[in-house]
């Protein structure tokens, strides 16, 4: 063992705090030791993934039982990742009752560990965010590029179990993001946004990053983003590379600190984010059955953006689905708003188009979010044709002026 414990740290491990805290305590020593951790740091607080029954299928279950019997109870205020259902409307979705009730045994186990129960990729939209340099622990790569990224905060994109123990502990292994030394800018980015601008630039930018620098921390020049893009742009950066964080000169909090001195350069041209978008497409938007919102999780400022669009058009095309995706607990800030998004889709809570069994009812599905365009076309996540099109293309395509 490498990493240096505390005598309470120690105990743990032995099992002084019983099965739950010790199984915990193991996972992060083993992480450390594999990743040269000197020892252990608190966390504020977690964010866990590893919710929907689609994903963890019964063995993963079986595991959270079997943690939750040992007596694992998190010891730091605890988010969830989207699960596979909305709580109410699972059967418009296409869920099937047995699906639902895998999915409700999930959610009371997490429960009863003492997780908070609001289902959201954007734990940063409901209430307030990290500060700038708190470490936390979370799972879920569009959270923690973003909490990285755009707040400054410090996590290490951790898997679901890592994200468990870390709240059970209220501890991390201090490596990766946690240290200065990693956060530095391997690459420049110069980006030559397009003449017109469209709400999928961001993604898009996002997508062709996260495909050439695999994983590196980026400087990005040329941007002028407001936080929805950096949401948005960051869940495609993570999703096709597997980075954890960015800079955006003059916009993100430790840009500023950045050493630019021979950084490797590359630059991304409005050719390339239309070639990217062409390459994520593999279907016309004529024959698309659900058109799909809200990766990662619609914000408050878009939901009135999309209902401010929609406010005084009428439905059309009946036949095609629509999903908002959002946290309820945004939702139920803005009833005016869902009414009107409800008169021609759902706002679906909870959930998201990725980790639902979307298979069961859809098969082709027109997407503004080049994260979900990066899974939903794969096996296990939905196999769907795509179409990529922007927010004001796609509610075009169901709606017209009354
Ligand atoms: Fe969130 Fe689901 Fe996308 S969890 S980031 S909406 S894949």
């Amino acid at each position: 063992m490498f990493v240096h414990l505390t005598r309470e740290e120690q105990d743990i491990l032995g099992g002084s705090r019983g099965v739950g805290f010790q199984k915990c305590m193991e996972l992060l020593v083993s992480l450390g030791d594999l990743y040269g951790a000197d020892g252990l740091i608190p966390i504020s607080r977690a964010h866990v993934s590893g919710v929907s029954y689609k994903t963890i299928r019964d063995g993963g279950l079986h595991w959270l039982r079997e943690m939750a019997r040992a007596g694992a109870v998190v010891s730091v205020p605890t988010t969830l990742n989207p699960c596979g259902r909305d709580p109410t409307h699972w059967e418009e979705m296409g869920v099937t009752a047995p699906f639902n009730d895998k999915q409700a045994d999930i959610l009371k186990v997490y429960a009863k560990m003492g997780l908070e129960m609001v289902c959201t990729c954007t734990p940063f939209l409901i209430g307030r965010g990290p500060d700038f340099g708190e470490h936390v622990a979370s799972a879920e790569s569009a959270n923690c590029i973003f909490l990285n990224s755009a707040l400054g905060a410090r996590t290490n994109r951790e898997g679901a179990p890592s994200a468990l123990a870390a709240a059970v502990i209220g501890k991390t292994a201090n490596y990766g993001m946690h240290l200065d030394e990693n956060r530095k800018a391997q690459v420049i980015v110069d980006v030559e946004m397009p003449k017109k601008a469209y709400d999928i630039d961001y993604p898009l930018i996002g997508a062709v990053i996260g495909e050439r620098t695999e994983g590196k921390v980026t400087y990005v020049r040329g941007l002028r983003p407001m936080d929805d893009d950096l949401k948005n742009m960051g869940g495609a950066m993570a999703a096709w590379g597997s980075a954890s964080l960015f800079h955006v000169e003059g916009v993100t909090p430790e840009a500023e600190e950045q050493d630019l001195k021979g950084l490797e350069k590359i630059t991304v041209t409005s050719a390339d984010m239309a070639d990217k978008r062409r390459r994520m497409t593999d279907a016309a938007l004529n024959d698309v059955d659900l058109i799909a919102f809200g990766c990662p999780h619609l914000s408050a400022e878009e939901i009135i953006d999309m209902a401010g669009f929609l406010e005084g058009r009428e439905r059309i095309r009946p036949q095609v689905d629509m999903w908002f995706s959002t946290s309820k607990v945004v939702a139920h800030s803005l009833r005016k708003e869902t009414q009107i998004l409800e008169q021609f889709g759902r706002v679906l809570v909870d959930t998201c188009q990725v980790v639902t069994p979307v298979e069961n009812k859809h098969k082709i599905t027109a997407l503004n979010s080049a994260k979900a365009a990066f899974y939903m076309p794969k096996e296990g996540f939905g196999g769907q044709k795509i179409y990529f099109g922007s927010t004001e293309e796609l509610l075009s395509h169901v709606s017209r002026p009354k």
